[in-house]
């Protein structure tokens, strides 16, 4: 409505009052999304955003490293890493001697992921601020890069995909997971991508596939070759 607009009886909306049982859980949700306002920072919020509650449930981390098949030594790429879910899983399969690169485009996770680096003292994470078009890291030296619900983010991915090529090694894999599109949050706002459009890209830049998996209820997740 503009300002200044006279409402003539006619036009004026009715406003009829929401049920009570409404009204109580919405205030009641409303007040604790302000207390979590209010009580956390940014980094927290989208902690929560890509966490939730109930995510080791049906993420099954334990069951994704262990079909990553990671090396003692490896070095890994945690593509689109946000607040670490998977990085600490990754540096711990690949031990001592191997090496994760925490690598997001989002300089407040990544400052806040730091912080949880030095705090648990892990020496084999390097945090990698990337930019929108390059992850920034080395050439020819990365064993697998594993994307967990980045991939729908990633602008012209056959260009991106293309220019992963050489940063991975010889023989090198790209482990890709992403929403299948099933659930209604994901499917409303378009964070998911189908298993074929995974697919079809990854070939079209000069990947093979080498495993599908589908023990995950709510995502695709496959693995390709570089060739
Ligand atoms: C939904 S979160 C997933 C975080 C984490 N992989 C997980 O499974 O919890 C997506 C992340 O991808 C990052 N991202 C988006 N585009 C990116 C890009 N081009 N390169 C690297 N990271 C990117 C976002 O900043 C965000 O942290």
């Amino acid at each position: 409505m503009r300002r200044n607009q006279t409402i003539s009886p006619k036009t004026a909306p009715t406003f009829r009052p929401l049920p009570i049982s409404l009204t109580k859980s919405s205030t009641l949700l409303c007040l604790a999304f302000t207390l979590l306002l209010g009580t956390s920072g940014c980094t927290d919020l989208k902690r929560l955003a890509y966490e939730g509650f109930d995510r080791d449930e049906w993420q099954q981390p334990e069951q994704v490293i262990k079909a990553l098949k990671i090396e003692p030594g490896d070095q890994v790429a945690d593509l689109g890493s946000g607040s670490g879910y998977f990085t600490f899983r990754l540096a711990d399969a690949v031990g001592p001697n191997g090496k994760v690169y925490a690598v997001d485009i989002d300089a407040e996770m990544n400052a806040a992921l730091a912080e949880q680096v030095q705090e648990k003292g892990y020496q084999n994470i390097e945090v990698v601020l990337a930019q929108p078009h390059d992850p920034g890291l080395p050439d020819n030296s990365i064993d697998l890069i594993f994307s967990t619900n980045t991939y729908h983010h990633l602008e012209q991915r056959v260009a991106y995909l293309a220019n992963l090529k050489q940063d991975l090694q010889p023989n090198g894999r790209i482990a890709i997971i992403d929403f299948n599109g099933e659930g209604w949050f994901q499917h409303l706002f378009g964070h998911y991508t189908s298993s074929e459009s995974i697919q079809r890209e990854l070939q079209e830049t000069g990947y093979t596939l080498e495993t599908k998996l589908d023990f995950l209820p709510k995502q695709v997740f496959l693995i390709f070759v570089r060739n």
